[in-house]
């Protein structure tokens, strides 16, 4: 167990993170189904395509219209959607498509198939936590998972920066994080489907995990430092999808776009210190967050697992502290449903107010 020291957090030392076993923390899955080797989409349902794709155009994906009621976003780099809109009348996230090598992909087949799950030569959808999908897809090209490194680009004399304000040029669907009433559940299911390392986990006074980062197991290969992110909450939900770009300077020239076109910033420019990236927030136009970010830290399959206490401090190393406005609060609709839920011990209301109050702590005496 870590010891707690609330005066780290508004001081100039760095919290603690010490290697840790994730089986002592409840987060082991009971078995490994299956390997992926990427994130590949997000599905989202939407009550406007329209301002939906103003947004993505702002933000650096081009939209491609399959019809009337479904659209789908690129990057520059890929022939693979990163997300993917379905109209309806209520927004949310809907589901999450990973990529499995073809034997991981037999792996998984032969796993659907005792729990009677169907599937496609290509595709395997099985019910997720949260009312989500998760999509599994065969993806023989082991290049694919690798995790780009993005740099500032290096000019010599006589050369010029010319770029100018435009949307970041975005080269990959980095990561999703989802809110969950019960994170160990939901981290146990994500592990045994997808295999995926717990890289850092964020622990309460009492020791119960409430932020679990978990990433690709790619071997030697390094991987980044999250691909899925479960968070402890009051509900099950979207909190937000990271999406890289091509360099540094890209966050910050997105950043100014976006600023520009009137869309409403949630917090940055800053440097994450758990992950290490350079991140920026924005929402769109239904309220999501959605992230621009650079420069992850990769780790391989043989690096520990670390645990750290919560806290706004360890979420970021520089940079404005995070807004009380980025997590939210219940809607007042909302309450008779966790009223219901902490009834039936669906939520842990002990652990809601303890995670409250950590969160209350001011991550930095200098920022006002
Ligand atoms: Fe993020």
């Amino acid at each position: 167990m870590l010891k707690m020291s609330k005066h780290l957090q508004n001081s100039l030392v760095r919290p603690d993170r010490k290697p840790c076993d994730p089986a002592d923390l409840g987060l082991d899955a009971d078995c490994n189904l299956a390997k992926a080797n990427r994130l590949v989409s997000l599905k989202l349902e939407r009550v406007n395509l329209d301002d939906q794709s103003r947004f993505f155009r702002d933000f650096g994906l081009t939209a491609s219209e399959l019809s009337q009621s479904h659209r789908t976003y690129y990057c520059e780099t890929g022939a693979m959607p990163l997300v993917e809109v379905t109209k309806a009348d209520h927004n949310r996230l809907a589901g999450l498509t990973f990529a499995l090598s073809a034997s991981e992909f037999e792996r998984a087949e032969k796993a659907a198939a005792q729990i009677s799950i169907a599937s496609t030569p290509d595709a395997i959808e099985v019910p997720a936590p949260g009312q989500l999908t998760l999509r599994l897809t065969r993806n023989p090209d082991k290049a694919f998972g690798k995790p780009s490194s993005p740099v500032a680009a290096t000019r010599g004399a006589n050369q010029e920066n010319d770029r100018w304000i435009a949307p970041s040029r975005v080269m990959k669907l980095g990561h999703v994080v989802l809110q969950s009433r019960d994170p160990l559940a939901a981290v146990r299911f994500y592990r045994k489907w997808l295999g995926l390392i717990p890289t850092d986990v964020q622990v309460l006074p009492s020791g119960r995990p409430v932020v679990i980062f978990l990433r690709l197991d790619l071997g030697d290969e390094p991987a980044d430092h999250h691909t899925l992110v479960i968070a402890q909450s009051y509900k099950d939900g979207f909190d937000h999808a990271a999406f890289e770009t091509a360099s540094l300077d890209e966050v910050g020239f997105g950043h100014q776009h976006l600023k520009a076109k009137g869309w409403r910033h949630s917090w940055g420019i800053g440097r994450h210190w758990l992950g290490g990236q350079l991140f920026d927030y924005w929402r769109d136009p239904a309220g999501a967050h959605f992230e621009h970010y650079a420069d992850s830290d990769t780790y391989t399959s043989k690096h520990p697992s670390q645990i750290t206490e919560f806290s706004r401090a360890s979420l970021y190393s520089w940079g404005d502290d995070l807004p009380t406005s980025f997590t939210g609060r219940p809607k007042l609709s909302e309450l008779p449903g966790i009223l219901r839920d902490i009834r039936k011990g669906d939520l842990n209301w002990t652990v809601l107010r303890e995670m409250q109050a950590a969160a209350k702590v001011a991550p930095r005496s200098w920022l006002k």
